[in-house]
């Protein structure tokens, strides 16, 4: 399937190509689904700034870990720190319920998404080729009648996982991944380079109806040809 790659210089100009996405989609009233990890943070800081009204926005999570909202591993205290708390106007926030047990925690977010379009799905891109937590080989990434999963941890931190699955990320009408640094480029180029696979999983991960944009920096895109 088409993508699209857009290779700027370095981890700033990525966050703001991400940015700018996301400001514009908050404006235009989108379902946005946000990454967790490092990357995204200062992309998170710059939307914020960029677009402190999401008020007509909704804001979802591809995947969290089963910990406590305010536990630093939480993906949704990074999205609380690095754009919420920054904004004039919140958007409706679908948070994983964390505090419920794992399985219950999936399809209390599966129950959710059913009601949901999801307009613009943002997901970064683990070294081993992991996005959201669907984990090379997985189980999870042959779930077709689920939208959210738990899943065990697939690497650091080892806590168990809720995320969204291979057909609920597809169904985004854009799907962007926002990659830097040298240590992803390998994996960079068998997501975006080479035939999918399921030792690559976000090779696996394509918009089915719409567009999929990989913003990557010239050192993360250094092994693509
Ligand atoms: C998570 C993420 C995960 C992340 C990658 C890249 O909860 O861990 O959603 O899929 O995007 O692991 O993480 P870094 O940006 O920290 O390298």
């Amino acid at each position: 399937m088409e993508i699209d790659l857009v290779v700027v210089a370095g981890p700033e100009e990525a966050a703001a190509a991400a940015a700018a996405l996301l400001a514009g989609a908050a404006r235009a009233a989108s379902a946005i689904v946000l990454a967790g990890g490092s990357t995204p943070r200062r992309a998170y800081e710059l939307a914020a700034a960029a677009a402190p009204d999401w008020s007509r926005a909704s804001v979802w999570f591809g995947d969290d870990r089963c910990v406590p909202a305010d536990d630093p591993r939480s993906n949704q205290r990074l999205v609380r720190e690095a754009l919420l708390d920054r904004l004039e106007a919140l958007p409706a926030v679908h948070a994983v319920p964390t505090s419920l047990p794992p399985a219950a925690a999936a399809a209390a977010y599966d129950a959710a998404l059913r009601r949901a379009h999801l307009d613009l799905v943002l997901l970064g891109l683990g070294a081993d080729g992991h996005t959201a937590s669907l984990f090379p080989l997985a189980p999870s990434l042959d779930v077709l009648d689920r939208l959210a999963v738990s899943a065990p941890a697939g690497l650091e931190p080892w806590v168990e996982r809720v995320t969204m699955t291979i057909p609920a990320l597809s169904s985004a009408d854009r799907v962007v991944f926002l990659v830097a640094g040298a240590e992803k480029a390998a994996a960079a180029r068998r997501a975006f380079g080479e035939a999918p696979s399921a030792a690559t999983p976000a090779s696996l991960v394509r918009s089915a109806h719409g567009t999929t944009t990989v913003i990557l920096d010239a050192a993360a895109a250094s092994l693509l040809r």
